[in-house]
C-alpha cells in the first residue's frame, strides 16, 4: 500500500511511524486510519522489527485530533462507523506483540491523545499539549478516550479533563502520570530511541510476554491475572533466552539474546 498520510521508516530493529498531514496538524481522517492500520499490521508481522515508535511529522503537532472537516457532515451511522474504525485501529496498536512507544511532539488532542494512550507508554517533548477537547465540539471522544484516560490517570482526573476539555501542558501530563518523561523537543526522538535501545538489549520474548500479561491481566480479575502471569513465566523456561539470560548472569557476562 502506498502511503499519502503517514511515513513508515525502518532503522535496524526499529520502525518509526510518522503521522504526516502537516496542513491539518496531522489530524486523522478515514484514509489516515486505514494507512495506520496497514502499517501497524505490517510491523506486527515483520520478524525483523522489534519495536515501534509512533510520532507526528513536523515540530508542532503529534496529532491534533480526528479531522473535524471530515466529521462535520457525517450522519449518525457514518460517525459510529468512523469511531468504530478508529477504535479498531487503536486496539490493533495496543495489541501489537512488540513494544510501541508514543513520542509526543506537540498537540495530542482528541484522537491524538487517544492515539498516544493506546501505545505502551508516552514520552513527551516540552511543547506537547494534551487534552480531550471533544465536548467543546458537542461530541464525546470516540477513539477510546473515555475508557483509556480513566484507566491511565484515574477516574477523577480523567473526568475533569473530559468534562472541561482543558488542554494541559507536558509537565502537567507528567504530573498526572499520562507521560513518563518530558524532554526538550530536539531530544525527543533521541531519548525515545535510547529507551528503545535499553528494551532491545533485553530478551524480546520476555518483553513481549510481559506486555501481553500486563495488557490481558488488566482486563480481568486478579486471580485470573495471576494465572496469566504464571503461564507467561512458565513459558519463558521454554526459550533459549531464559537459558542464556541466567547462564550469562552466573558467568558474569552480558547476555546475548537471540529471541528464541
Ligand atoms: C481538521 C485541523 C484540526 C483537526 C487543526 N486543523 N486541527 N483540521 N481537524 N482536528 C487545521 C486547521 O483547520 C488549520 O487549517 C490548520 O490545521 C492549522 O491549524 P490552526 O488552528 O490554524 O493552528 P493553531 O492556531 O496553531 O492551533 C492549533 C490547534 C487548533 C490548537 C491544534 O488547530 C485546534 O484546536 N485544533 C482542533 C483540536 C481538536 O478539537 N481536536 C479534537 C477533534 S475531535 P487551515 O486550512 O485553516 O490552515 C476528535 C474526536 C476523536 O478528535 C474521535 C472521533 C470518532
Amino acid at each position: 500500500m502506498a502511503y499519502e498520510n503517514i511515513i513508515l521508516e525502518r532503522e535496524e530493529k526499529l520502525a518509526v511511524l510518522y503521522i504526516n498531514r502537516p496542513k491539518a496538524m496531522n489530524a486523522l481522517n478515514k484514509d489516515t486510519l486505514l494507512e495506520i492500520k496497514d502499517a501497524v499490521t505490517a510491523v506486527n508481522e515483520d520478524p525483523a522489527v522489534e519495536l515501534l515508535i509512533i510520532t507526528g511529522s513536523g515540530d508542532k503537532s503529534f496529532v491534533a485530533g480526528a479531522d473535524i472537516a471530515f466529521m462535520q457532515n457525517l450522519s449518525a451511522m457514518e460517525a459510529r462507523e468512523f469511531g468504530a474504525l478508529g477504535q479498531k485501529v487503536f486496539r490493533l496498536i495496543e495489541a501489537v506483540e512488540k513494544p510501541v512507544i508514543a513520542a509526543v511532539n506537540g498537540f495530542a488532542l482528541g484522537g491524538g491523545c487517544e492515539l498516544a494512550m493506546c501505545c505502551d507508554f508516552r514520552i513527551a517533548a516540552s511543547n506537547a499539549k494534551f487534552g480531550q477537547p471533544e465536548v467543546g465540539l458537542g461530541i464525546t471522544p470516540g477513539f477510546g478516550g473515555t475508557q483509556r484516560l480513566p484507566r491511565l490517570v484515574g477516574p477523577g482526573m480523567a473526568k475533569q479533563l473530559l468534562y472541561t476539555a482543558d488542554v494541559i501542558n507536558a509537565d502537567e501530563a507528567f504530573r498526572i502520570g499520562l507521560v513518563n518523561k518530558v524532554v526538550q523537543p530536539e531530544e525527543l526522538l533521541p531519548e525515545v530511541k535510547k529507551i528503545a535501545g535499553r528494551i532491545l538489549s533485553k530478551g524480546q520474548l520476555a518483553v513481549r510476554l510481559s506486555k501481553a500479561a500486563a495488557n490481558e491481566g488488566m482486563q480481568t480479575d486478579i486471580d485470573r491475572a495471576m494465572s496469566i502471569e504464571a503461564d507467561a513465566f512458565g513459558l519463558c523456561f521454554a526459550t533459549q533466552d531464559q537459558k542464556e539470560g541466567m547462564t550469562a548472569f552466573l558467568e558474569k557476562r552480558k547476555a546475548n539474546f537471540i529471541s528464541k
